[in-house]
């Protein structure tokens, strides 16, 4: 068996900081522009992830962290071919004038004016570069960063990195796809295989496939399975292809527009064609009997100040539309018809909006839904149904030719005659083909299930089939898309059509909101966030408006094309892989399965037709969910896995979770399913990774990292133990000793997720521990966790590790002679230094350091703005409730700096109170003594920490004090 590097260390900083310019990218994300999946992991951690587990590890751990992030082009080598943006003079000039021994050497190549920094005049351009390379050199890795491109950008690395990494490695690579395949066949003897059972977006295939690797990819839903499909096969195309592809997009277009141009039915009474409309929903007031257009907001565009206006016309309102409004019909315009209930204008009284509905509370206590249900073969409301739907504004475009260029001007109006007319038009044209064109296919037929998500649109608006989500005027224009997406003969043109209709379903629906917003007036996703919100208006596209979601990017890479994907129950996977990279769903995690159905509804046939071997429902009932059959599932999945997993094989599971419990369970699952722990680490995804430095940790991505379990041993608890403190203690040295100070790799909640790890390794390592009944210990560890031995076995763990986790410049002896209470002070002073204002991270040393009771140490206990108290704030207060404080040496020289301040600054005073409570034991605690006020003064120079100045001030002369006293 080979260790792997990935069991040994991990780059889990620079991964963070890469992971977290990767997701920034938003639109510039590889992979999102195909279409909408949730929690999509970023390319950059999964192909470090599969790098770290085919590299092996040597004996030479630095240098095998050298070669990594060599090979990861996040060395510097690899930053001065990423770099992509030149350095301003200016940050040139600022990086050199810090470095002093430098400095001498270049300040005679910048010229400063008062408002300018520039180069010399006689200063060559190649001197320039060389300048600016070398400051660049000097950033911090963040800085650097923002003057690159991502890794996944740069084609390759240069030939002298290649021999630096083939030195070490024995192999003759010249790319990437070479490494990986020379690696494989050393350890396997076959190139790699890499599958994923949960691909979703398909992250983890694509990135496999883009390094080379073999790759499997399936996941239980068609959707994501379809996008996993895409990622190898559009990401993937060849330039024949794609051009193929850009042509068949384009094909499509035109004969969608040319069919709606030919019914113009998006061009008014002066010939202007359609961007979006407005519509709103409309409800009787039950107070007056008024018919009241509902919306919260009558804003339609913030930039062009447009809005629109209603005046009363007998029992309804008519709809004005004005641009250019002043800012008092803004500012009342703002104020709409739904501020939370409905407000009616007309008699201005509120009415609740489960009041229009008729919702009543039945015999059992539960609401029983008012509204009336939709029927199948209905698209718009019933005359008498409480909620009816109007438009109340269209966005129109002017094209003229001024001085022979097209020019176009965009504008707002209220339903014309014409709009009028051509609203009338569409309906007609549903009303006649709409069971038709849901016979073959073309726009959904199927029901709403009831769920967690898609309940709201039964109870909010009676909508009991998919296709009422969409308007005639969207049903028209999309089922034109659909039929010719059908009718290509060409997979991947099909493919690519099915994710384009997607796109526009999510961007063209009953539930795309209106945004007003400067530099927007346009309609916003279905799918802005996880849910399925009704909204009481919204903005449709017109064909126009589409062309942006019809043609999205295809990001295009060369990738291995062996691939297996597929769509399949994780359960049923007979494939073997080497390693297995899953994210699987998580408890609290996103209801897949319901939001799928959004987009299953439509693309049932042509999912169908384009893969005759696969299904196209979402498969609720197998989706793994957070209830009571979570441990279940994944102990079927899992096992199923770990029998298809080759013998020197990998596992790494990505999860969310920081809490010993939710450890304990994916670890007695693992277990369960035959796998044994061997590391983890923990990625900041979601976050600025600097922000994390100190404390709250959940937000990142954990990567467990397992092997199958092979040990036929049994062992019993109590002869664990002091494994367990080895192994944990070994692991936690063995990062620090790689760490560097400069640029840290690791923080405390690293060092605390090895210490679980190292536990959870020891314990899996065995086949069964003697006091340990699996069932039931799953079972403690998710309903009564505080009886579970696993859980109490990884508390246990981070107590270890915080005896490790040192302040930087503190002194191991000294710090091990600090009681807990003391220790948490200085950590929590540490984080506070940081910027780190956070409550859970005292909460968290608190655990760490095994304190009840802290509260008299803080001078704010709120969630963001939390610190402790400085030595005024003590003041000579006793502190009764924080065990081994009160009489510590730390509150001894709190007690002195105060003293010192409120006695007209004289640090003596406070000497002399030192000397006298320690009387004898003054001069053997002076390096204690010096230690604590050294790490108090340190906060004078931090900007934020302004309330420690005064303190800060005195402990520097209480220092010196100290320091030069001599016997
Ligand atoms: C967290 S997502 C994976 C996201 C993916 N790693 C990515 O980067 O896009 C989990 C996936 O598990 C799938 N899933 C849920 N239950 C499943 C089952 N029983 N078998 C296979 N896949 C399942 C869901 O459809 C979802 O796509
Ligand atoms: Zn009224």
């Amino acid at each position: 068996m080979t260790t792997a590097f990935i069991e040994k260390q991990f780059p889990v900083s620079k991964v963070s900081k890469e992971s977290y310019k990767e997701r920034k990218a938003n639109n510039g994300q590889t992979l999102t522009g195909l279409g909408k999946w949730w929690g999509r992991k970023p390319l950059i951690l999964v192909r470090a992830a599969i790098l770290g587990c085919l590299m092996p590890a040597s004996d030479d751990a630095v240098k095998d962290k050298a070669i990594f992030l060599k090979i990861l082009s996040m060395d510097e080598a690899g930053f001065e071919q990423r770099k992509n943006k030149k350095l301003p003079v200016a940050v040139i000039y600022n990086v050199l004038e810090k470095r002093y021994a430098l400095w001498e050497s270049c300040k005679d190549y910048f010229t400063i004016d008062e408002k300018d920094i520039s180069f010399a005049q006689e200063i060559e351009r190649e001197q320039r570069d060389e300048l600016e390379l070398l400051a660049f050199s000097l950033l911090g890795y963040d800085e650097k960063q923002s003057y690159c491109m991502r890794p996944e950008h740069l084609e390759n690395l240069s030939k002298a990195s290649w021999a630096e990494i083939n030195a070490l490695l024995g192999t003759k690579a010249t790319s990437l796809p070479e490494l990986i395949e020379e690696l494989s066949i050393r350890r396997f003897g076959h190139n790699v295989i890499v599958g994923d059972c949960f691909s979703g977006g398909g992250s983890i295939p694509f990135e496999a496939a883009r390094m080379g690797c073999d790759a499997y990819g399936s996941d239980l839903n068609p959707v994501a399975s379809l996008l996993t499909w895409a990622d190898i096969h559009l990401c993937g195309a060849s330039e024949e292809e794609l051009k193929e592809i850009h042509k068949f997009q384009q094909d499509v277009y035109e004969s969608v527009d040319k069919e709606i141009e030919e019914l113009g039915i998006e061009r008014n009474e002066k010939g202007d064609r359609a961007i979006s409309y407005l519509y709103c929903a409309e409800a009787r007031c039950p107070e007056c009997g008024m018919k009241v257009p509902l919306a919260p907001s009558w804003v339609i565009g913030k930039g062009t100040k447009t809005i629109a206006q209603w005046v009363e016309n007998g029992d309804h309102y008519d709809v004005t539309v004005k641009m250019g409004a002043t800012a008092a019909e803004m500012a009342a315009a703002e104020k709409g018809t739904v501020p939370g209930d409905m407000l009616c204008p007309h008699c201005g009284k509120s009415t609740p909006i489960s009041v229009l509905r008729h919702d009543t509370v039945g015999s059992d206590g539960k609401v029983v839904y008012g509204l009336r249900l939709w029927r199948k073969d209905e698209f718009e409301p019933a005359p008498d149904d409480v909620f009816q739907e109007r438009l109340y504004a269209v966005k129109y475009e002017h094209t003229e030719i001024v001085k022979g260029k097209e020019k176009k001007t965009r504008y707002y109006q209220a339903p014309s005659e014409c709009d009028l007319q051509n609203e009338e038009k569409v309906r007609a044209i549903i009303r006649e083909n709409f069971s038709k064109w849901q016979q073959e296919g073309l726009v959904p037929s199927m029901e709403i299930e009831s769920g967690d998500k898609t309940d709201e649109l039964i109870r909010t608006r009676g909508w009991k089939y998919w296709h009422q989500l969409f308007n005639p005027r969207q049903l028209l224009t999309l089922q034109m898309f659909m039929g010719k997406v059908m009718a290509s003969p060409i997979l991947l043109c099909r493919v690519a059509g099915i994710l384009g209709v997607n796109k526009c379903f999510d961007w063209n629906s009953k539930l795309s909101r209106w945004n007003s917003g400067v530099g927007n007036e346009k309609s916003e996703q279905t799918y802005y966030n996880q849910a399925l919100n009704t909204m009481t208006n919204y903005g449709n596209r017109s064909v126009n408006g589409l062309s942006p979601s019809w043609y999205y990017d295809i990001n295009n890479y060369v990738v291995n094309h062996n691939c297996v994907l597929g769509l399949a129950d994780a359960r049923d996977i007979n494939t073997t892989c080497d390693f297995w990279i899953t994210d699987p769903p998580y408890k609290d995690a996103v209801n897949y399965h319901e939001l799928s159905e959004f987009f299953l509804a439509w693309d049932k046939k042509l999912i169908k037709e384009a893969f005759p071997e696969w299904y196209a429902d979402s498969k609720r009932v197998l989706a793994v969910r957070g209830d009571e059959h979570f441990s279940q599932t994944m102990i079927d999945i899992y096992a199923n896995l770990t029998k298809h997993t080759s013998d020197d094989g990998i596992h790494v599971v990505m999860f969310t979770h920081s809490d010993p419990a939710v450890w304990a369970q994916l670890a007695l699952i693992m277990w369960k399913a035959g796998l044994t722990v061997t590391a983890a680490w923990n990625i900041a995804t979601e976050t600025d990774a600097s922000g994390l430095k100190d404390g709250n940790y959940v937000k990142g991505t954990v990567l467990l990292v397992l092997r199958k379990q092979t040990n036929e041993d049994e062992a019993f608890l109590d002869e664990l133990a002091s494994d367990i403190k080895r192994e944990v203690k070994q692991q936690i040295e063995s990062m620090q000793k790689l760490d560097d100070k400069e640029d840290p790799n690791f923080s405390d909640p690293d060092y605390v997720l090895a210490a679980y790890a190292a536990s959870l390794k020891v314990l899996t390592s065995y086949k069964s521990i003697g006091e340990i009944e699996l069932n039931h210990e799953l079972n403690l560890a998710i309903n009564s966790p505080e009886k579970s031995e696993v859980v109490k076995l990884i508390e246990r763990a981070k107590k270890i590790a915080y005896d490790f986790i040192i302040p930087p410049e503190f002194d191991s002896y000294l710090w091990k002679e600090l009681a807990p209470a003391e220790r948490f002070y200085l950590k929590g002073l540490e984080a506070e230094k940081h910027g780190n204002y956070q409550i859970s991270t005292y909460q968290e040393y608190a655990r760490g350091f095994g304190l009840t009771s802290y509260s008299q140490l803080m001078a704010n206990e709120k969630a963001n703005s939390a610190r402790l108290k400085t030595p005024s704030e003590f003041a000579m207060r006793q502190i009764n409730d924080v065990p081994n404080f009160e009489n510590g040496i730390l509150r001894l020289i709190f007690g002195a700096i105060h003293i010192s301040i409120h006695e007209d600054e004289q640090p003596d005073k406070g000497l002399w109170h030192i000397k006298n409570t320690l009387q004898e034991k003054y001069w053997s605690s002076r390096d204690m003594l010096k230690q604590l006020l050294a790490f108090l003064k340190e906060t004078s120079a931090i900007a934020t920490m302004s309330h420690w100045h005064q303190a800060a001030q005195m402990a520097e002369h209480l220092y010196v004090l100290i320091d030069n006293d001599h016997i």
